[in-house]
């Protein structure tokens, strides 16, 4: 990408903590389809590039194993909602909620729905 001055300029993607942006990494280094892990605050996050584009971030632990795998999902649609589903047992969670589509709680009760962060890519 240039800009008009024809210095090169990085899109990195950023994610919302309680107190302000982290740079996670440049756009580009994310492959669309695919997820990858940051460490954000403690707390791992996977961040996902769809094929069309659009950046979603979740938490990376799968709430029906407790293994940290969400980053390593499969990521697609199921209708119109955008999905990935966790590697473990392949339960799909909406992207933009974190919401768990095919079961509603986990095995011993808690809600199966992933943490959610805004994320945003800048220029
Ligand atoms: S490539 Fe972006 S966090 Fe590793």
């Amino acid at each position: 990408m240039t800009s008009t001055t024809g210095t090169a300029v990085e899109t990195t993607v950023e994610i919302a903590t309680g107190t302000g942006w982290v740079t996670i990494c440049p756009y580009d280094r994310l492959t669309p389809g695919r997820g990858v892990a940051a460490l954000i605050e403690g707390e791992q996050v996977a961040v996902f590039r769809t094929r069309a584009g659009e950046l979603y971030a979740l938490g990376n632990r799968d709430p029906f194993s407790g293994a940290y795998v969400m980053s390593r999902g499969i990521v697609g649609r199921r209708g119109e909602v955008p999905i990935v589903t966790s590697p473990m047992y392949q339960q799909a969670f909406d992207l933009r909620t974190g919401e768990c589509l095919d079961e509603a709680t986990t095995p011993d009760g808690t809600p199966a729905a992933l943490p959610t962060w805004r994320v945003r890519a800048r220029s």
